[in-house]
């Protein structure tokens, strides 16, 4: 199933339930959502969506003078719908969008979880781990 271009609203509820479970609608609100460059995408299976991702321009922490970087962010697949491509179609979808936007770095910062899903997509680790909103992270990026 190929993910398409949606607001931000539809991407909101999957990205609260799987990256901000228990916590108020709020919290599943992120400063780039208000930035007009930013794409959200969506994979929908019998008219629910199951995984959504967003990517906005952004350098990263670590190289300021990259104006050419793209932050991707709120990456989640429905638990129970994992393993099956969707995320995976998402990365890529928006990897293109990117692409096509005449950006060339993109990075994130990945769950310790999800750092082989990002490798597979041709993503290195950069730095050292960190924990943020509870869960251990580590920056990963890619050039395109
Ligand atoms: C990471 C995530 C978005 C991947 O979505 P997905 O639809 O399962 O992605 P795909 O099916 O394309 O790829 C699955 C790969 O992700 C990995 N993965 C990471 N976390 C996983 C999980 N909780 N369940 C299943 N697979 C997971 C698997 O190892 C698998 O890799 P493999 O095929 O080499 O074994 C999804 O697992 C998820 O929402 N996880 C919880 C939230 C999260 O960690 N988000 C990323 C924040 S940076």
């Amino acid at each position: 199933m190929r993910p398409r271009a949606v607001e931000v609203e539809v991407v909101r509820p999957l990205r609260g339930e799987v990256l901000r479970a228990g916590r108020p609608p709020e919290a599943s609100v992120l400063p780039a959502d208000e930035d007009p460059r930013s794409h959200h995408l969506a994979v929908e299976v019998d008219g629910r969506v199951v995984s959504v991702g967003s990517v906005l321009p952004l350098p990263p922490p670590w190289a300021p003078e990259r104006t050419d970087a793209w932050r991707i962010r709120g990456m989640a697949t429905r638990d129970g719908q994992r393993g099956r491509g969707h995320g995976g179609q998402i990365l890529l979808g928006l990897l293109e969008a990117v692409t096509a936007a005449g950006g060339h770095l993109v990075w994130c910062e990945a769950r310790v979880g999800a750092v082989r899903f990002y490798e597979r997509a041709g993503f290195a680790t950069v730095g050292e781990r960190f924990v943020a909103e509870g869960v251990e992270h580590i920056a990963m990026w890619r050039e395109i």
